[in-house]
């Protein structure tokens, strides 16, 4: 009787440290495996663009958990949109007349802010809010999309090099964002 009660007081204790401790009952998540980012890229606006950025060997990004997956994705996307603030400040100094100047002069501001919204998405995702992260990696292509359309018109440049990382930093984001849409599931 004394031992069923022990083992009752046990079992019990067991139980509270499971409530209040729910992670010490959650599985360590497990490494995402090919399989699994192909299913993510597939949902991607450009599959193989995806898959071959998920599974570079130098990123290891396949030996990481579906987290760190979307803290590379991130990290990748911050260092585009950094390298792309780069290149816009020489295109405003050599351009020959207002238009183009401006309209490079507004893609530099919308990578500014496309910036912002990659760090706030990276913010979220350390406090887990997978929804506020999808809807930073959405505003992001937002302003790469706004600073494609300051650039498309032919009076700028039909051959600028920002349609490139316009094209790659959406790319980027989009990754973030269908991550995002398995880490809310
Ligand atoms: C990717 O999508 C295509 C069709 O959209 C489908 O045929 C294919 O099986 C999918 N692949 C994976 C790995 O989900
Ligand atoms: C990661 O992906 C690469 C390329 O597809 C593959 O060669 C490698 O075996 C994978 N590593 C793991 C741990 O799955
Ligand atoms: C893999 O990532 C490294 C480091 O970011 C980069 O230099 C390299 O070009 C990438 N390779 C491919 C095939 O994308
Ligand atoms: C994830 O992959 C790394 C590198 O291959 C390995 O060291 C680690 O043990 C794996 N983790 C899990 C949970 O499988
Ligand atoms: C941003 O890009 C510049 C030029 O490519 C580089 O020198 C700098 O280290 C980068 N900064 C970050 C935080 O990646
Ligand atoms: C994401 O990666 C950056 C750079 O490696 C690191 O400083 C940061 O702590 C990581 N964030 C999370 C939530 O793991
Ligand atoms: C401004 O310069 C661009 C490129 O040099 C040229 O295509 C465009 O016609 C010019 N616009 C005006 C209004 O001069």
């Amino acid at each position: 009787m004394a031992s069923f009660a022990k083992c009752l007081l046990i079992a019990t204790s067991l139980v509270i440290i499971l409530i209040i401790n729910p992670s010490a009952a959650a599985k360590p998540s497990p490494n995402v495996t090919n399989a699994d980012i192909n299913s993510i890229c597939n949902k991607t606006l450009a599959p193989s663009f995806c898959f071959r950025v998920l599974t570079n060997q130098t990123l290891h990004a396949n030996e990481t958990t579906l987290f760190g997956l979307a803290n590379i994705s991130i990290n990748i996307a911050l260092a585009s949109a950094n390298e792309t603030q780069f290149a816009i400040a020489p295109l405003i100094k050599q351009a020959k007349n207002f238009t183009v100047r401006e309209a490079y002069t507004l893609c530099s501001h919308n990578y500014k802010e496309a910036a912002v919204a990659v760090r706030d998405a990276q913010r979220l995702l350390a406090k887990h809010n997978y929804r506020g992260m999808r809807i930073s990696a959405l505003s992001a292509v937002e302003e790469a999309k706004a600073c494609e359309n300051h650039i498309k018109s032919p009076a700028v440049c039909s051959h600028s090099p920002l349609h490139d990382k316009n094209r790659d930093f959406k790319r980027y984001c989009n990754i973030i964002w269908a991550i995002s849409n398995r880490l809310v599931q």
